[in-house]
């Protein structure tokens, strides 16, 4: 049996919460360290059903702490690194780039060079089963047209926004470490996530928090761009297979063939909110959806070629997008008092500052 132990970074976000309760059933005796600064984004409700498990442990910390890093490495000495910590909302990163820079450049610097280091100093088989994961996005490689091939992984990087400047410098530091170093380093580009735990500043969970509220669901513009997204588990099990088979020095896209316009998936959304459960008033709650301001350098399309993935790989997700929807809805249903924990103070001030304006 494996005996891995992963250093997340994040794990108390979505999908990092997701990455490490997926990582205790598909490798049973690994042991997860876990650093997190718990931002507004971290929650350690994400981990409840982890709570008293011995493989986990969990530290309150920032990856821009170089001595704590260090500690952990000298005390854990951690086999896989998977670097999930981030500033990861685009508004946010046009609102305030900075804690962008910080966390998501010289963050994710200050852990790579802290696991070369440490990875230098192993002996020999244990220096061959080293990676440190790099966890990017479709974001860095920019917007596409409709009707433009999906990208691959050596498309040019046109990142639009600052968050996905930030990711994209990141990623060339991955990408320079293995090159000068050879450090093993893998870097993924996730394409737009769903499921349980997502912070409801995105759009899936901002749309199912505000029709429950009865609330004007926010769609920016004419709400044409579209996205592609993938089921946070089938996320989480592709990042184990490239661990698994991903080769070091190379990155990998990780999509599925869920392509959708924002203004469709909100009205899917709204509609299968209409038979689970009813508004007070009884008015579908698509009457909700209201379009405001666009949203600065707005993306109009992300769309991955995830052939490499597929073919070198060997995965693919299974299961249709309607399914995992409405499982991801019913979480949230499940789930009312997370989102009300989640929904206050600091969050609650930004998100009542955004987007009032109707257009
Ligand atoms: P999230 O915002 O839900 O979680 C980020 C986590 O990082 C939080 O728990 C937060 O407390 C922690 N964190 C932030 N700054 C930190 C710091 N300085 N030190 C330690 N911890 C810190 O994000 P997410 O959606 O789970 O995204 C995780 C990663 O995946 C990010 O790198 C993001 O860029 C990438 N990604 C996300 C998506 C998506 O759709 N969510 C898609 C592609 C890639
Ligand atoms: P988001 O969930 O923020 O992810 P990303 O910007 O990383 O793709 O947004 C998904 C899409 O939905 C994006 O095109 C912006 C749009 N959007 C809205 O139209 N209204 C909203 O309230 C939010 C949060 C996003």
């Amino acid at each position: 049996m494996k005996r891995n132990t992963y250093l997340v970074a994040g794990g108390a976000g979505f999908i990092g919460s997701n990455f490490i309760l997926n990582s205790l059933i598909h490798e049973e005796g690994c042991t997860v360290i876990n650093i997190d600064k718990l931002t507004y984004a971290g929650n350690l409700e994400n981990l409840q059903s982890i709570k008293d498990d011995p493989r986990h442990i969990f530290i309150h910390g920032d990856i821009c702490n170089i001595a704590l890093v260090e500690e952990l490495f000298e005390t854990y000495n951690p086999s896989i690194i998977v670097n999930f910590a981030a500033e990861t909302h685009v508004d946010r990163s046009i609102h305030e780039p900075l804690p962008f820079v910080k966390t998501n450049v010289s963050g994710m610097c200050n852990l790579m060079q802290v696991a070369l280091e440490h990875w230098n100093k192993l002996p020999g088989k244990s220096k061959d089963t080293y990676r440190f994961i790099n966890i990017s996005t479709d974001e860095v490689y920019g917007s596409l047209d409709s009707g433009e091939a999906p990208l691959c992984e050596g498309s040019v990087y046109r990142p639009n926004s600052p968050y996905a400047a930030s990711k994209a410098a990141a990623d060339q530091f991955a990408r320079a470490y293995y090159q000068t170093y050879q450090m093993p380093t893998i870097t993924i580009h996730a394409s737009n996530n769903f499921g349980p735990h997502q912070f409801p500043e995105k759009l899936i969970p901002l749309t199912i928090y505000n029709a429950l509220h009865g609330k004007n669901i926010p769609i920016y513009g004419d709400g044409n761009q579209s996205r592609n997204w993938i089921y946070v588990t089938d996320c989480c099990e592709a990042i184990h297979a490239v661990i698994d088979k991903g080769k070091i020095g190379e990155s990998y896209n990780i999509g599925d063939t869920n392509e959708i316009t924002n203004i469709a998936l909100v009205k899917k959304i709204c509609e299968h909110l209409d038979t689970l459960c009813q508004h007070s008033d009884h008015r579908p709650h698509g009457d909700l959806i209201t379009h405001v301001n666009d949203r600065p350098g707005h993306d109009r399309r992300y769309a991955l070629n995830t052939e490499k993935l597929n073919h070198k790989i060997g995965w693919k997700p299974k299961g249709s997008f309607d399914d995992k929807l409405l499982k991801t809805i019913q979480w949230y249903l499940d789930n009312e008092k997370w989102l009300e924990h989640v929904i206050s103070g600091e969050y609650h001030d930004w998100i009542e500052k955004q987007y009032r304006d109707e257009v």
